[in-house]
């Protein structure tokens, strides 16, 4: 059986841990995702000196970047679930603390940070409203918080079918346990007492080889082909063919959530 973006949640209790680093890398090459890290940094204000917390790390290296902006008087610490995870971002080295804890029950008292940031995390976890108690409590009062997640219902797919495509698009949101969380997170961090909530959308280009990646899980169970009317071989063969031709296009619209405790 192979891994998918839907085990994101126990990538150690997988056969492959290292897809998902490989996944991970994948995404933050994506072009786009250059602006997504920018606006991440601008939404957390000034980061010298300061308290950050990167949950869901992943690989570490936006808690590395984060970390060179706090500078020597500065102290991050990015937590993650997967000891896998967590191995890769410590060999890849840097002045941050990389420490396992579980963004349910972060093992830090209230009000610990000055600045708090999760990227990518929340659409993979059931119990969302745990997890976004958990962030705003461990951020001082004044404090910034700096959310990106995608919606994956925004998927724009050139399929040329369009019942199938439109059946496809509710199907993968579905398929994930947040599908909608980029079209709620403004509405769940300010009943959570958050102020100055701003949200900046992004539209991020998917090449063929990462569309794949990131489908293959929804697509190998065998609820698909009814939802498709196709067999997943007949759903790829024009995208392949798309892309032989250089004509692939599948994008996803996603936020960057700024806000203050
Ligand atoms: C899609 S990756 C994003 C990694 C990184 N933030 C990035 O943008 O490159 C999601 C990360 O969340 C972690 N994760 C999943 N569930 C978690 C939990 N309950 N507590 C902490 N981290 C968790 C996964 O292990 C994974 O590293």
């Amino acid at each position: 059986m192979s891994v998918s973006v839907g085990q994101y949640t126990a990538i150690d209790d997988t056969a492959d841990a290292s897809w998902f680093i490989r996944f991970s890398d994948s995404v933050n090459a994506i072009p786009e995702y250059r602006g997504v890290r920018a606006t991440l940094i601008e939404q957390l204000g000034s980061l010298e000196g300061k308290h950050v917390l990167d949950v869901g790390c992943g690989p570490g290296d936006d808690t590395r970047e984060l970390a060179r902006l706090a500078g020597p008087s500065g102290r991050v610490v990015g937590v993650d679930l997967s000891e896998s995870m967590l191995a890769e971002a410590r060999r890849r080295g840097g002045p941050v603390e990389f420490r396992r804890d579980d963004v349910y029950a972060l093992s830090f008292p209230d009000a610990t940070f000055d600045r708090v940031r999760a990227k990518l995390v929340r659409q993979h976890l059931l119990d969302i409203d745990r997890a976004d108690d958990e962030l705003v409590r461990v951020l001082r009062p004044g404090g910034r918080l700096a959310v990106f997640d995608l919606d994956l219902e925004t998927l724009a797919l050139d399929h040329p079918d369009r019942t199938a495509t439109r059946a496809f698009q509710q199907y993968w949101a579905d398929h994930h346990k947040q599908g909608w969380c980029g079209r709620q997170m403004r509405r769940r961090f300010a009943a959570r007492g958050m102020t100055d909530v701003t949200t900046t959308p992004y539209t991020v280009h998917m090449p063929y080889e990462f569309f794949r990646q990131a489908t293959r899980g929804a697509l190998a169970d065998p609820e698909a082909a009814t939802v498709l009317g196709m067999t997943p071989e007949e759903w790829w063969r024009p995208l392949a063919e798309a892309e032989e031709a250089g004509l692939f296009f599948a994008s996803l619209t996603g936020w960057v959530l700024g806000a203050t405790r």
